[in-house]
């Protein structure tokens, strides 16, 4: 691997050779890392302005990896959905829809949300999780397409007077994702119809009168084996004969992206080609009346955002020199809750060689708040910037007030290059009276 200058990471943990031992390439090619998704004077002068913590995106980079899914079957009738639990920000819904993405839901506020920036209610896939029967009544008046994953909720919905079709989402018993606890079709998890129950759940909502016409998966976010996923596309193809009624068939998200500098990308044209003969001999079998669902979230937008932090203090404790910043694990959770790897980039000297070992902390107080360990930086000093990579999904959604601190604020970098704050931070004050308030507390 050609260690980049200014972008920290060891591919092989703890052991592997200082590679800034070679300084001929570090020295001579004054790279930057290609993980950041502006240059380096760019993301110095958004801090300057907006202060950090600071997410920021880039919607070129979204737009064009919307693109790349779109052309991906180009002959057939796939219509993709984004999951917008990865990052619901507005400003970003409204490009992604742009581009012409229907929206995956999780929740009835997702629905509303989607709903109330612009997406059409037939282009919403609601998939319930433990619903209760007010959402189930609200997502019916709303009128997207419901998904349902449990045997009582299906039941339940068939017993409504004004129903007459669903989508069910099935348990494939086939599992993936970069960690356990994303790994969602296999068989122990809370998700989905068992698959022994598919039959008996279908022929239940038909004596109802309602119609199973759309089937779902979805077996893990950040799949590492893709061949799993063909395999449990496989299973519901097979589930999807005996169902006459079926309009749409649903395989889920779960795309991965590299957030090691030395992994190898996911490919999207390499997965479509395995999945196109699939697809292409179910459509034949319907005599075309089918639409194929993907709905991927991470793939979409994580390589887009970065989270800028400012480090305030450099602290040498014998055995780890720690970096402390102005962030933490309530902006970005995904290190401390998956040990999730995200590339570091000192910003104020991305043109530096690497030099030190470092170990980057945040400032809530948790043992546990590291934010990346073990990193090749540039002799780095108060002051500087650093940029926490790949952080545009799963990052500000999963965000909180841990501490009592406020949420980072969030900048768009147009197609022009121009920067627009699309949510800001509270202050201090602004976020201890609102939680007064909330709390109905006079003091
Ligand atoms: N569809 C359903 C029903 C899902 O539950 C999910 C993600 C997706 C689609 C999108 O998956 P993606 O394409 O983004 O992998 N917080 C974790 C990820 C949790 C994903 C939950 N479900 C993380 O930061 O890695």
């Amino acid at each position: 691997m050609l260690q980049t200058p200014g972008l920290s990471g060891k591919p092989n943990g703890k052991g592997n050779d200082n590679l800034t031992n070679e300084p001929s390439l570090t020295h001579i090619i004054p790279l930057i890392s290609p993980k950041l998704i502006a240059p380096a004077e760019k993301l110095e002068a958004l801090a300057e302005t907006y202060g950090t913590p600071l997410y920021v995106y880039s919607s070129s980079i979204i737009r064009q990896r919307c693109q790349t899914l779109a052309a991906a079957f180009p002959d057939l009738p796939v219509s993709w959905l984004y999951a917008i639990k990865a990052n619901d920000n507005p400003h970003i819904l409204n490009l992604i829809r742009e581009e012409g993405f229907g929206f995956d839901t999780v929740s009835y506020e997702e629905v509303l949300l989607s709903v109330k920036t612009g997406q059409r209610p037939d282009r919403i896939f609601y998939t319930e999780n433990n619903m209760t029967d007010q959402e189930m009544l609200a997502a019916v008046d709303a009128g997207v397409i419901l998904n349902i994953g449990s045997f009582s909720r299906l039941e339940q919905f068939a017993r409504l007077p004004h129903t007459s079709e669903c989508s069910i989402r099935v348990n494939p018993q086939i599992g993936d994702g970069h960690h356990a606890k994303v790994d969602t079709g296999n068989r122990d998890s809370k998700f989905g119809i068992r698959l022994d129950l598919i039959p008996e759940a279908v022929a239940m909502a038909a004596s109802h009168g309602v119609k199973i016409t759309g089937l779902h998966i979805h077996i893990g976010s950040g799949i590492q084996r893709p061949q799993n996923l063909t395999q449990a596309m496989k299973v519901l193809l097979d589930i999807g004969r005996a169902l006459p009624d079926l309009q749409r068939i649903n395989f889920g998200g779960g795309f991965p992206i590299p957030y090691r500098e030395n992994e190898h990308p996911f490919s999207i044209q390499e997965f479509a080609q395995a999945a196109h003969p699939l697809l292409a001999e179910e459509l034949d079998r319907r005599n075309g009346a089918l639409v194929f669902h993907f709905e991927p979230g991470r793939w979409v937008v994580a390589p887009a955002g970065l989270l800028l932090t400012r480090v305030n203090t450099v602290k040498d404790q014998g055995r780890i020199t720690f970096l402390g910043t102005d962030t933490g694990f309530n902006h970005l959770l995904r290190p401390a809750m998956y040990e999730s790897y995200h590339a570091v980039v000192n910003v104020t000297r991305a043109a530096e060689p690497s030099a030190e070992e470092y170990t980057i902390a945040g400032n809530i107080c948790e043992t546990g708040d590291i934010l990346a360990e073990d990193r090749m930086l540039p002799q780095t000093h108060s002051g500087d910037l650093l940029a926490l990579c790949d952080a545009g999904a799963y990052g500000m959604t999963m965000a909180s007030n841990y501490n009592r601190r406020s949420l980072p604020t969030e900048i768009l970098i147009d197609d022009q290059g121009n920067d627009r704050l699309i949510r800001k931070r509270e202050q201090a004050d602004e976020i201890v009276d609102r939680f007064l308030r909330e709390s109905f507390f006079t003091p």
